[in-house]
């Protein structure tokens, strides 16, 4: 199976999530490629069975990189096996009740990669996942880990499936 991470990151925790994601396939005996959101060509999206999308969230959504390329027509999107991730502050680690509500209105990198992916007809395999940090530049939460071990085999078992 040929799997493609797409990743954009500012302090290096979206890329971190994307090579757990990496090692994770690969103790599992699949290869899967990361690459940043920068570097990819139509050409590299053609031809792998599954893309993952990995974005931080920020101010609400993912970043103008990913953008870009999830509206880019030239990208092969069509009915592409595809999967979306974020990293993201938990609202319960802050104080502040406006940020919560803003969060329930405008939501997270996820909602917008998938709904954007949608609409490009792509086949989202499974509900995107979304990797707490502890703090804007990081880093990961200490059970990020274990989840990403997780939604692999649960990824794993949607593709067989
Ligand atoms: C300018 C800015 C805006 C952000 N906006 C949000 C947000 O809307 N929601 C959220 O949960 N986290 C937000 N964050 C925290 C980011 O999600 C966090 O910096 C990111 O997960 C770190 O990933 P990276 O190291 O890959 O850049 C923001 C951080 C910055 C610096």
């Amino acid at each position: 199976m040929d799997v493609l991470v797409i990743y954009d990151s500012f302090y290096g925790n979206t890329l971190r999530v994307a090579e757990l994601y990496q090692q994770v396939f690969a103790d599992k005996g699949i290869s899967v490629e990361v690459k940043h959101v920068s570097k990819i060509e139509p050409e590299d999206v053609k031809n792998k069975k599954l893309l993952i999308f990995g974005s931080p969230t920020r101010a609400f959504r993912e970043t103008p990189g990913i953008r870009k390329l999830l509206t880019k027509k030239a990208m092969p999107l069509t009915n592409r096996l595809v999967f979306v991730f974020d990293t993201r502050i938990d609202p319960d680690d802050t104080n502040s009740a406006i940020l919560k509500r803003f969060v329930k209105w405008f939501g997270y990198a996820c909602d917008h990669m998938e709904k954007q992916l949608k609409k490009r007809g792509a086949h989202l395999v499974s509900k995107g996942i979304g990797y707490h940090v502890m703090s804007a530049e990081g880093p990961l939460k200490q059970d990020v880990s274990m989840k990403v071990n997780q939604h692999v085999a649960e990824l794993i078992n949607h593709l067989h499936s």
